[in-house]
């Protein structure tokens, strides 16, 4: 049995990507914080963000939230929510001069306000043509989002656990009241007793062969919540960025194309002008993601390879190194190309969940089609699903998610916290912590984890990756259940307790096992194309019968799926045209 070391907070938050770090520094303006998190907080994956925030601010052109909204539920395939997207669209305006005034080094226009670029599905007066609504720090705004908001937590002196990692989340009679992290400095177990508990621990990109997400992103908090019983809304739904570099996904942002670039395929045919005549570049990513599929299918890969090129070639070299100075250096790097001269190989990449701990508005998780909450318990950024981004997020939403939840959780938790009583711990609160851990120490190590883990991967890209199909949906189902069955027997080749990684990477397969499983479960029972969602065998959206959000629960040893209806308000579902 590990130590046990044992806090009190009124809050806890797990993650300390932009979600968490904007949920911590609005609720420590009422209560006692602190943040859990694997990371150093700057080095969370919302470091990564590159394009940009989208806010309708119109500091280069008119612009207004209602656009901005209508693009985010068409974007979104019309399984958005958009009373979220209603909120989201008019808050993400206040948000960004807030991150503004708290010091976030924005690119700035010659009159010295916040600039705006181009960026996918982002339109003017309701889709008649691009609109610049991105707010960019060059290509590093997620970075500057970290280091702005962390230096604020900071300064209200906010608590971080850094380099812990999540084991449990306790719940005593449907009531939320802590979790259970693990000290990768010591290996000792921490239970942090609070009132309310926030997720906010970003995606499971990592489930896939190719993916711009970091090897953390493996959804930690959605598959624990999910083994406690919890649902998971609309799992089926991930997004593939068009432009991750070929073989190792890593992002070359969508600004490259707000700047300009362009897609060629082996004939050095600009081909988006065949599938979106109208954005052409920049249409929304699940469009432009097919769109490479196929060219590559039909022969149009470069040297009939599965890549095309992304083109830059054409723009000022000032553009490309100033605004776009990261991935500038990325393809220099990695591919010893030089971006101002040459032709960037890409293909899709795993990217975004659009799925995950289903909310409401308030950031509060939900426990079941019915929307009835789940005391203490909230959730925001990457690993919640509030619905604003439906099938498909448009690029930079994301960002706008996660400052915009984040900072709703924050409040609420502010709010409720100080008020509310405390919940009793479960009996035995590191229980069923420490049986994890003793059985990963019990079994015998070897290479079975990473094998494990590579047919997961390769399953899940060949098989629920951007076009899928009843047959190969139904052998995904199979092996990851196998796979699953398997990993019961995996254990640590390292006994030792400090700073042992490899106990990290076996709890972290374990979920994104479970997440796969999920994932594939869902997409297998939508028949349907919708957004991400793309089936050979349905291939038409089908709105009499799948306007509705999926949710998944686990039960016994089953996926057990329901559904609830999607919230429209304004804009009536139509024909998407681009
Ligand atoms: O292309 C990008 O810069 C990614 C942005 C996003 O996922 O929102």
């Amino acid at each position: 049995m590990r130590p046990v070391v044992r806090h009190q907070y009124d809050a806890v938050i797990v993650g300390a990507g932009g979600a968490g770090l904007m949920a911590a520094l609005e609720a420590s303006k009422g209560c006692r914080v602190a943040v859990v998190s694997k990371l150093y907080p700057t080095r969370s994956h919302t470091g990564t963000a590159q394009g940009g925030i989208g806010a309708a601010l119109g500091n280069r052109e008119p612009d207004n939230w209602e656009w901005h909204m209508f693009d985010t539920v068409k974007g979104g395939d019309y399984l958005v929510d958009q009373d979220a997207a209603e909120f989201m669209c008019k808050e993400a305006i206040r948000v960004v001069y807030e991150l503004e005034h708290m010091g976030l080094p924005f690119n700035r226009t010659p009159e010295g306000k916040i600039d705006q670029r181009k960026f996918g599905g982002h339109t003017k007066e309701f889709g008649k043509g691009p609109v610049q609504r991105s707010c960019f720090a060059a290509d590093r705004t997620g970075h500057m989002i970290l280091q702005t908001l962390y230096q604020q937590c900071i300064k209200r002196q906010v608590t971080f656990f850094d380099e812990y990692r999540l084991v449990d989340v306790l719940m005593r009679e449907g009531r939320c009241c802590g979790v259970v992290a693990l000290c990768l400095a010591t290996g000792e177990l921490h239970v942090i007793h609070a009132k309310a508990v926030l997720m906010a621990t970003g995606g499971f990109g990592r489930m896939y062969k190719v993916t711009s997400n970091a090897h953390t992103l493996t959804g930690d908090g959605c598959a624990i919540l999910w083994r406690r019983g919890l649902p998971l809304e609309d799992m089926e739904f991930f997004q593939f960025h068009p432009t991750g570099i070929y073989k190792l996904g890593i992002l070359i942002t969508e600004g490259a194309r707000g700047e300009g670039g362009v897609l060629r395929n082996r004939t050095g045919e600009r081909f988006m002008e065949r599938y979106a005549p109208t954005l052409l570049d920049l249409a929304p990513r699940d469009m432009v993601s097919r769109a490479v599929h196929q060219e590559i299918r039909a022969g149009r890969g470069i040297d009939g390879k599965d890549y095309v090129h992304l083109d830059l070639t054409h723009l000022d070299r000032r553009v490309i190194e100033e605004k776009l100075p990261d991935i500038t250096d990325f393809v220099r790097t990695y591919l010893g190309l030089d971006p101002v001269r040459e032709l960037i190989p890409i293909q899709p990449t795993a990217h975004y969940a659009m799925g995950g701990i289903p909310t409401n508005l308030n950031a509060e998780v939900l426990a079941d089609e019915q929307g009835r909450v789940v005391p203490g318990l909230y959730a925001a950024g990457e690993c919640a699903c509030v619905s604003v981004h439906g099938a498909n997020r448009l690029g930079t939403n994301s960002l706008v998610d996660i400052v915009v939840f984040g900072n709703r959780g924050g409040q609420r938790i502010a709010e409720w916290a100080p008020k509310a009583e405390w919940a009793a711990l479960p009996d035995d609160p590191e229980g069923s912590a420490q049986e994890q851990l003793a059985r990963l120490e019990a079994n015998r190590g070897g290479d079975e984890a990473a094998r494990l883990r590579a047919e997961m991967q390769q399953v899940m890209m060949d098989d629920v990756g951007v076009f899928r199909i009843h047959a190969g949906l139904q052998e995904a189902c199979e092996r990851v259940n196998r796979l699953r069955a398997a990993y019961q027997g995996v254990g640590l080749s390292d006994k030792g307790r400090r700073f042992n990684t490899e106990v990290e990477e076996l709890l972290e397969l374990g979920g994104l096992l479970d997440l796969a499983w999920v994932t594939a479960t869902a997409a297998l029972a939508r028949q349907e194309s919708r957004g991400g969602h793309s089936r050979e065998d349905f291939p038409n959206r089908d709105d009499a019968k799948w306007l509705k959000h999926s949710m998944a629960s686990l039960r016994g040893d089953a996926v057990q799926l329901a559904y609830k209806p999607v919230t429209i308000t304004r804009f009536q579902p139509q024909e998407r045209k681009y």
